[in-house]
């Protein structure tokens, strides 16, 4: 019997929901714009949203700096628009996947409000307070993720307390029971509204060493890196106390039908798979694999990190694979446009739940952020390095008008130069567009079991070929990918011949192969026996 549990058939989307589609003219994207796309996104094809923060937030960093974890930012509308949204997106068979972010808050949150005001306050301990120094400096050496350091000094107090990202994002005690308790509240206030499950930022994050040990610095680090680089991070983060807070937050899940827990998770795949928990002490459904975005885009690198990462999942571990999020540079600025279409039907054949982010699906690029319209707040503390997240959060082109149809207003990023070309309208009407591109492999996936649910074997990477075969029962499809600029030599497996399912590449080619056969530059196929 296949397994029919909807996050392993199907599609994650991730929407960062200041970019998708403005409904009231203030430049920011907000819900009632995402309601209204909701016809694009079912036609794609994906079965559930995930849609980045839209909790009261002062917006240091972008709704990843929540003010209160049960209410609805009303940039981005009510708590009725909110309700509205989730019944439309059910209605059309999708499912919805909020973010949740457990390991700090806002300082604006009322938490901090009250844990800040003396020592002794009930709430003191569900941040992380610590003296300072005998010389006045920080507890210890942690470096924040956004640069400086990762304590803040508090005059009234005189203590420190820490933040791994901004100052304005204190960190919560996951040790103090009572700060659980109030967050796994979070959780169900979401889950009776029906929302199908949470991504949880930085989860590995929660458990940081008791002791709060300096982190050993980085013999590899080189200027011009971040300067969270410089130490490893050993004892600021990943505790191996974090099994039982990620299990904790499971059973919550479990109190309702068929939700799911993905974990935002940056380790390497040894780390990153222990994530799955074990049979006694579940963990997270999906620990987000981001390997595809860190990959070097050639045949033997992908295929030796696919097969590390399959001989490594645990028991019942279902894969899964991120090809881009709001905080990565895209696919097309990595690799470029033509293996940018490459890139999808890889992200798309292999075994295990695709997220895909909004925009690939049109190409969208690099966009150059003049230094004055500057958002994000990790590129103003540490400009130049180019790791400003601006450029992955631009406004979604949707048509050819001002502003690309995202809005009446001057959106709060700029938006591609490239839009009038670049957008839903042009490219649906364009047979051979990346955009029904992406609708034919997702269509693909749905129609063939094999591709959703099948096994994975490795045919070839060598050269420019990266080839695999995956089979359900007596369905087999094989992919190839043509990572490069020439004519490849590909070859099915045992003599077989076959049919093309999709093909990358706009212009058609013949259906029927032969058992050996060209692939075009650039050129992706499914191939059905
Ligand atoms: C990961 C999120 O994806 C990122 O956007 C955010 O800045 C940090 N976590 C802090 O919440």
């Amino acid at each position: 019997m296949p397994d029919k549990t909807w996050w392993k058939n199907g599609i994650v989307y991730q929407i960062y929901p200041r970019s998708y589609q403005d409904s009231n003219n203030d430049g920011i994207g907000d819900l009632e714009g995402i309601r209204r796309r909701l016809d694009y996104i079912a036609e794609l094809g994906v079965n559930a949203v995930w849609i980045s923060p839209i909790f009261p937030s002062p917006m240091a960093d972008f709704g990843y700096d929540i003010a209160d974890y049960c209410g609805i930012e009303p940039i981005f509308g009510t708590i009725e628009d909110f309700d509205r949204l989730i019944g439309e997106v059910h209605a059309r068979g999708l499912k919805m996947i909020l973010d949740f972010v457990p390991n700090h808050t806002s300082d604006q949150h009322p938490w901090f409000g009250e844990s800040r005001r003396s020592k002794s306050n009930p709430k003191r301990d569900w941040y992380i307070w610590r003296d300072p120094k005998p010389d006045g400096s920080p507890p210890n050496n942690w470096i924040s993720n956004f640069g400086g350091s990762a304590w803040s000094f508090d005059d009234a107090t005189g203590q420190y307390y820490y933040h791994a990202f901004l100052a304005e994002q204190p960190d919560l005690n996951w040790r103090n029971p009572e700060v659980r308790e109030a967050m796994h509240d979070a959780l169900r206030f979401w889950l009776r509204r029906g929302v199908d499950g949470f991504r949880v930022d930085v989860i590995w994050h929660l458990m940081k060493d008791p002791e709060m040990r300096d982190n050993p610095p980085d013999p590899n680090y080189k200027p011009g890196r971040p300067e969270i680089d410089s130490l490893q991070q050993v004892y600021s983060n990943g505790h191996h106390d974090i099994y039982g807070v990620v299990n904790g937050m499971r059973r919550v899940l479990e109190e309702f039908d068929e939700r799911v827990l993905i974990g935002e998770i940056y380790l390497p795949v040894e780390r990153l798979v222990t994530y799955y928990g074990t049979a006694e002490l579940p963990g997270a459904h999906l620990p987000f694999n981001f390997q595809l975005i860190f990959a070097p885009w050639k045949p033997e690198a992908l295929a030796k990190m696919i097969e590390e990462y399959e001989s490594l999942l645990p028991e019942g571990g279902w894969p899964n694979w991120v090809l881009g999020n709001h905080d990565q540079k895209r696919i097309a600025a990595r690799i470029g446009q033509d293996q940018a279409r490459v890139a999808a039907m890889l992200l798309l054949t292999l075994r295990g739940t695709p997220t895909m982010y909004y925009g690939d699906e049109i190409g969208m690029a690099y966009v150059d952020i003049p230094p004055e319209a500057v958002q994000d707040p990790w590129e103003r503390n540490e400009p130049g390095l180019g790791f400003n997240r601006d450029p992955q959060r631009t406004p979604m082109q949707w048509d050819s008008s001002a502003h690309a149809g995202f809005s009446t207003a001057t959106p709060w990023l700029p938006v591609s130069p490239r839009y009038p070309e670049q957008n839903v309208e042009a490219l649906s009407s364009d047979s051979g567009s990346i955009l029904n591109l992406y609708r034919k492999l997702v269509a693909a996936r749905r129609q063939h079991q094999a591709l959703s649910i099948g096994s994975f074997r490795l045919l070839h990477s060598e050269g420019d070929l990266l080839s695999y075969e995956r089979q359900h029962g007596d369905q087999r499809v094989v992919i190839f990918l043509n990572l490069g600029g020439g004519e490849v030599e590909a070859q099915l497996p045992e003599s077989r011949t076959g049919a093309v399912v999709v093909s990358t590449l706009g212009e058609p080619r013949e259906e029927k192969l032969g058992n050996s056969f060209i692939l075009r530059p650039h050129e992706g196929l499914i191939v059905s026996e």
